[in-house]
């Protein structure tokens, strides 16, 4: 599907975003593992997620059931009868599901590879989750995720016993499971989604599991195993868990996604726009873009307003700015803004100068090399990008307007349509339909918010 899009648009109003997905991939682990039963609220119908609760329902019997009337259900893309994203506040639809939980030991041999599809969080935490359970998992992605880095996860739940195989370090992941013991390590790459794999394996494996974090990694899975009475404890010295540690049944709504919200906060700073994001996840691991966005000049005001199974929630107001200032990310912020890149990239375009975002290593290791196809993208809508190394340097002084792909990748998709709204003139980009992996209804959402998109087969 191709978004065309012109300038001139202002963006505006109060939205609630899609559920945050980090936090989704994990409360549906959970809750199909649950010794009980859970209720979840806001679960976001995104490709991501729903690629976990149809891997997770071939292996939880008593959760399949609800897991497959979920998946089973369309995904909204766009305006629907009842539902239209109004200008003002837009009715996103709120998803609940019910699921029987009968603990991790009733976990079944799944009856065939379980697909991925295009999330490595899926990939990478099912790894975590199946490694105590005896029996064989083969775990399969998409082109994109067929190519990604699995040595990270494979190499620790291997050493706390799981018999871990990979194809030269990339998927299928084969996963023989088995009785587990409490490891310490320290990951090479800073990684929430291996952090998370450990620390799931850890709940089933005997003693204690500690990981080491020298950089920082949002820690959604540590917030909710809290709530849940998980004997967990985060510490300077790492993250440890005692284990084995059964949790029971829970409830809880999934707060917006704020990685969604940067592109609708980036959208209004481009067009001159005022807009405020409700139920919105402000847990501070996420919030790394919004210290990056002050340095640009963009000042988004966080408030939070409840709490969620750990998880702080909020709301996010960004107003009408002045010049945008161009900034440095370096390598060590990087974890924290690492899914928000593309967005500030985005921006970074239409500041007064260049930009350097360093250390994109794992940037090239994302759904698409993402150093490479923002560089791309950018150049192909006109502007000033380039690869130095890992890093990407964004030439200020805006965009001509042009013709762009996502390269089948759902924040690149977003990046550019963002990007394109200040073009001096039209744009347009393919493969919009990537969206889907995580804001299934974001260009419709840009355009009912007073965005000049439209978007066609
Ligand atoms: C995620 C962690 C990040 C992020 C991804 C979701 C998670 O990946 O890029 O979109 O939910 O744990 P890494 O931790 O591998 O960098």
């Amino acid at each position: 599907m191709r978004a065309r899009v012109r300038p001139g648009g202002t963006l505006g109003g109060e939205v609630r975003v899609p559920g945050d997905k980090s936090i989704a991939h994990r409360w549906l682990l959970m809750a199909a593992t649950a010794d009980g039963s859970s209720r979840l609220e806001g679960l976001p119908r995104s490709l991501d997620t729903s690629a976990t609760a149809r891997c997770v329902s071939m292996l939880a019997p008593a959760a399949r059931p609800a897991l497959e009337a979920w998946t089973s259900s369309p995904v909204v893309t766009g305006e629907r009868n009842g539902s239209t994203w109004n200008r003002g506040t837009s009715t996103l639809d709120v998803d609940t599901l019910d699921l029987q939980g009968e603990g991790r030991r009733s976990l079944r041999r799944a009856p065939r590879e379980l697909d991925c599809a295009n999330s490595g969080t899926t990939m990478r935490l099912l790894a975590g989750l199946v490694s105590p359970s005896p029996f064989e998992t083969v775990l399969t992605g998409d082109e994109s995720l067929s190519v990604r880095p699995m040595e990270r996860v494979a190499a620790p739940l291997r050493s706390m016993g799981a018999n871990v195989t990979t194809e030269e370090g990339r998927p299928p992941l084969r996963i023989r499971g088995s009785n587990l013991t409490g490891i310490r390590f320290e990951p090479e790459v800073p990684s929430a989604q291996v952090k998370g794999a450990v620390l799931l394996a850890a709940l089933a494996a005997e003693g204690t599991t500690t990981v080491v974090e020298r950089v920082p990694t949002r820690d959604h899975t540590e917030r909710l195993f809290l709530a849940l009475g998980a004997p967990v404890r985060s510490e300077a010295s790492g993250i440890s868990v005692e284990g084995p540690f059964q949790h029971d049944g829970f409830r809880g709504a999934v707060p917006g996604d704020p990685s969604s919200a940067a592109f609708l906060l980036g959208a209004a700073a481009l067009t001159g726009g005022d807009v405020t994001i409700t139920d919105v996840g402000v847990n501070p691991t996420r919030l790394g873009f919004v210290h990056v966005l002050a340095r640009m000049g963009l000042e988004v005001e966080v408030d939070v307003e409840r709490d969620e199974l750990g998880e702080p929630v909020g709301r996010m107001h960004l107003g009408p700015s002045g010049e945008l200032r161009p900034i440095t990310v370096d390598a060590d912020e990087m974890p924290l803004v690492i899914d928000e890149v593309p967005l500030l990239a985005a921006l970074a375009v239409h500041s007064g100068g260049p930009s350097r975002f360093e250390g994109g290593a794992e940037l090239r290791v994302k759904e698409s090399d993402r150093v490479a196809t923002l560089a791309e993208g950018i150049r192909a809508l006109g502007g000033d990008a380039a690869e130095e190394g890992d890093d990407l340097v964004v030439g200020g002084g805006g965009l001509a307007g042009g013709s762009a792909g996502s390269a089948g990748d759902h924040r690149i998709a977003m990046a550019l349509g963002v990007a394109a709204l200040a073009a001096r003139g039209r744009s347009e980009i393919d493969g919009v339909e990537s969206a889907a992996v995580s804001f299934p209804a974001f260009f419709p959402l840009l355009r009912s918010l007073g965005a000049d998109v439209e978007v066609s087969a």
